[in-house]
């Protein structure tokens, strides 16, 4: 029985029962309480599951155990399902300890055995996982939640790991959040008076609305951005908020729903004077960019800095490939950062001096 509220099928009813393994049942009930606490009224299948919880050093021995249980049981993912990067560089340009590297692959080796696409990136809509307008998704990383409602019209709420592995082997998600009409309301109507010139500015921007906002904006800006812009930005405003979704004029598939929004105005000092108080501005330390993920076709331009892409990225130069420093023990091997990216510098601060810029 489901949660009151919660409709079940028979063949969902029958799974929670048991009736196709003690595992999946639980991998249902995880489902289940996930409906309860967003008072979900039915399950959905997902367009396709985007697993996170893949570094060993963000889900450790606890994470290791409860994948290696979901392989040895046979389970099977039974929608498109990609993952996020992992905590090594697939090309050995991040020295990592032996036992830290030995349960990463154990990680790995369970997650494939599961069926997986092994593509170890945190943007899945350019690793063949594009999704289209409508598209009810169970996605567990933040920026690419936030690329799929705003840039291709899709619904995505930023799941949690566990629930992204029951989802994709269940083929189940509860209809919640911002799968929801009701909930894809923009509360802000931002006029950005700059043009913001390179990934980094658009990523500080990001961080300034993700702090400023309490809710769904529509972003009025001066330039129409690219999908790497509105990644960077739409990643950095995930991190320093919890930023799902903005309504872009020229970008988002979807007319804005509206309720009486709150204008705001956004100067290019109100950005970096933030961005300055947080962060070290001096061009110094382990460069890199790529966060979100640089795949090819966004062809690096940078010089002696590591380019984050995806575990297939055939571009060349110095690669950080299937993983980031977010993900990777950047602090055993580096004290110090400088990136362009606001996201991984907010996630990096508590674990070695960080510095941002344009690179
Ligand atoms: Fe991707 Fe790592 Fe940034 S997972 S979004 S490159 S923190």
């Amino acid at each position: 029985m489901g949660c009151p509220g919660l409709y079940l099928t028979k063949e969902e009813e029958r799974i929670l029962d048991g009736e196709e393994g003690e595992l999946k049942a639980k991998l249902m009930e995880v489902l289940v309480k996930l409906g309860d606490v967003f008072d979900a009224e039915r399950l959905v299948r997902p367009a396709s599951v985007h697993v996170s919880g893949v570094s060993y050093g963000t889900i450790g021995d606890a994470g290791l155990r409860f994948l290696r249980k979901v392989a040895e049981a046979g389970l099977r993912v039974s929608v498109p399902t990609s993952v996020n990067p992992c905590g090594i560089c697939l090309d050995g340009n991040l020295p990592v300890d032996e036992e830290f590297e030995r349960k990463q692959r154990e990680i790995m080796d369970a997650l494939e055995s599961l069926g997986v696409a092994s593509v170890y990136t945190c943007v899945p809509y350019q690793q063949g996982f594009q999704p289209s307008r409508g598209d009810l998704l169970a996605w567990g990383e933040s920026s690419a939640v936030f690329v799929a409602n705003t840039y291709y019209g899709a619904r995505a709420n930023r799941e949690g790991a566990p629930a992204t592995v029951a989802a994709a082997v269940v083929g189940r998600i509860p209809e919640y959040g911002m799968h929801l009409d009701e909930n894809r309301v923009a509360e802000y109507e931002v006029v950005v008076e700059f043009e913001p010139r390179n990934d980094f500015e658009w990523s500080a921007l990001g961080y300034y609305l993700g702090e400023a906002l309490d809710g769904i904006p529509v972003l009025k800006l001066p330039t129409v951005p690219s999908l790497s812009n509105v990644k960077y930005m739409g990643a950095a405003a995930a991190a320093s908020g919890a930023l799902a979704m903005a309504y872009i004029p020229g970008i988002t598939p979807e007319e804005p729903r509206m309720d009486c929004p709150e204008r705001i105005e956004v100067e290019r000092e109100d950005v970096f004077d933030l961005v300055e108080e947080r962060f070290g501005t001096e061009r110094e330390g382990f460069a890199f960019t790529g966060c979100p993920h640089r795949p090819d076709g966004e062809i690096p331009r940078f010089d002696g800095c590591a380019i984050c892409c995806p575990a297939n990225a055939t571009l060349d130069g110095y690669r950080l490939r299937g993983t980031c420093p977010v993900v990777a023990p950047i602090e055993d091997v580096h004290d110090v950062v400088f990136t362009d990216s606001l996201k991984a510098a907010h996630y990096l601060a508590s674990r070695v001096e960080v510095n941002v810029g344009p690179l």
